[in-house]
């Protein structure tokens, strides 16, 4: 089998296989941040990517993609069941998103998270060259990197978690903690979002394995020294702002906007339909500002963009459930005949398509619960060329390290969501420039290629992987 120098494991590939025609595959564009955002890089280094095809059942027969040699994994219904809805994203997602929802713990998932666990591993100890490297994507795979340290003690070895990892007392209600621990600290580098996130690993290890803890950022843990650090992760900003450029994107954001009544206002929200979003929270800023009169239909529209997401865990149906009965009570309520006071939009739309949302919005409201990071509040920045334009931001997203000059809010606090709301549609002009055009001179400079960088110089401290990243 060809060996890559660098091998990418996450539990999506970065492909949409449905997308062939005439044998061509093209890149994916998924709901999700990841992929999107890897592509960027990936598309010009030499690599092999490891993941899921997305599909249920054999691995499909996927033809590299430029440099990018895809090995798919195959994931049965049963797997699906007690990996990927079950331990992932039913007992990890929502105790790593601060419990807000309950997590669940079922034993039976643990063995079906571990064995594909394997299978991820297996695969990337057979991909990867002699000395190469190995980077582990986010908490679907977290038994991966001590794995393939078991077969492949000669590569190196990254691993980064997309999501928040919990203080303490939320991760010791895990049932399989030590193993989950042992699991990530089999990488040479643990990567995460933001500072807090170390400094959670760091006190983990050294209450439950007793490992030796050097400031915040090494581990020393059975004779090896584990890295760890807060990498915040991006967007291609380059290619948002190109977007944003466009004549024909101008042209669609014109037209947006005539097609939305010309208001004098209107509010965006892009999601997936997640509840650690924080949805239902906005939806009752939102609908109490319209029955207090403080808002008004017409002058104000809100559009929510909302893609479907893990549909088989029910309690993703029934939150769906949930907030499309609440648009259809607003509206009912305080819509007028073709003026619904909440455009409801659940269609995946073309980067195009949502660069031209982006400049429609004159407040775009990102008011997550808990988020690992929020790239959309960063491609509504990036798309901002004018400067104009307000970020509500929720202080428990990743991204509000980074954007200290949004309307930053407490998305619990409803009261308080609405005053800011209110703030940001009431701001003075130069007020909104002069935060957006802060924000924007922080995105120029973190951009995904410097995160990428970032992460795998401090990985590889001799260089040997990053001079591979172009730009
Ligand atoms: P998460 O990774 O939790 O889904 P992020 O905000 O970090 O949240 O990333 C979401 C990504 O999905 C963004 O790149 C965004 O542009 C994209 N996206 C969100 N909604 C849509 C949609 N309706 N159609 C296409 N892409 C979308
Ligand atoms: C988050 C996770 C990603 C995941 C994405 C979409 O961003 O960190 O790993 O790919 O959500 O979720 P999905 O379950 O559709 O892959």
């Amino acid at each position: 089998m060809r060996q890559s120098s660098l091998v990418v494991v996450a539990n999506r590939l970065p492909v949409d296989d449905n997308s062939a025609f005439d044998g061509a595959f093209e890149w994916r564009r998924s709901p999700g941040g990841l992929a999107g955002a890897l592509h960027a890089i990936l598309e010009q280094t030499p690599a092999t990517w490891v993941g899921w095809s997305g599909h249920e059942g054999p691995a499909p027969d996927l033809p590299d993609i430029g440099s990018l040699r895809m090995c798919p994994i195959a994931l049965s219904a049963d797997d699906l069941a007690g990996y990927y809805e079950g331990f992932a994203n039913s007992t990890l997602w929502p105790l790593y998103h601060d419990a807000v929802e309950q997590a669940v713990f079922d034993r039976g998932w643990w063995e079906t998270y571990r064995e594909v666990n394997r299978r991820f591993a297996e695969a990337a100890a057979e991909a990867v060259e002699p000395g190469g490297t190995v980077w582990v994507q986010d908490y679907h795979l977290q038994l991966v990197p001590q794995m393939i340290r078991e077969r492949r003690p000669d590569v190196l070895i990254g691993f980064f978690l997309h999501v928040p990892f919990p203080p303490p007392e939320l991760f010791m209600q895990l049932p399989r903690r030590i193993e989950l621990l042992r699991g990530m600290l089999g990488a040479d580098l643990v990567g995460f979002q933001r500072p807090q996130a170390a400094h959670n690993i760091a006190q983990l290890t050294a209450k439950l394995l007793g490992a030796e803890v050097t400031g915040d950022d090494q581990i020393s843990f059975e004779g090896r020294t584990i890295r760890t650090g807060a990498f915040p992760m991006s967007i291609d900003v380059a290619e948002m702002q190109a977007l944003a450029a466009r004549r024909d994107v101008r042209t669609r954001a014109a037209q947006l906007r005539s097609d939305l009544g010309r208001p004098r206002r209107v509010l965006l929200s892009v999601d997936r339909l997640d509840y650690i979003k924080g949805i239902e929270q906005r939806l009752t800023a939102y609908s109490e500002l319209l029955r207090d009169g403080r808002v008004k239909v017409r002058d104000t529209v809100m559009v929510q963009v909302a893609v479907p997401s893990r549909e088989r865990v029910e309690k993703y149906r029934r939150l769906r459930d949930r907030i499309e009965s609440e648009v259809g009570r607003i509206n009912g309520e305080y819509g007028r005949v073709g003026e619904p006071a909440v455009h409801y939009l659940i269609q995946p739309f073309d980067r195009a398509e949502l660069a031209a949302l982006y400049q429609t919005a004159d407040i775009m409201v990102v008011t997550p619960l808990r988020d690992g990071m929020n790239l959309v509040a960063k491609e509504y920045v990036a798309a901002r060329a004018d400067a104009t334009g307000a970020l509500v931001l929720s202080e428990f997203a990743g991204a509000a390290d980074e954007f200290t000059d949004a309307f930053q809010v407490n998305p619990h606090d409803v009261d308080g969501l609405k005053e800011r709301l209110l703030q940001a549609m009431e701001a003075d002009p130069a007020d909104l420039e002069r935060r957006m055009t802060a924000m924007r001179d922080h995105l120029t400079g973190h951009d995904i290629v410097q995160w990428a960088r970032s992460y795998l110089t401090t990985l590889d401290s001799t260089g040997r992987v990053a001079a591979r990243i172009p730009g």
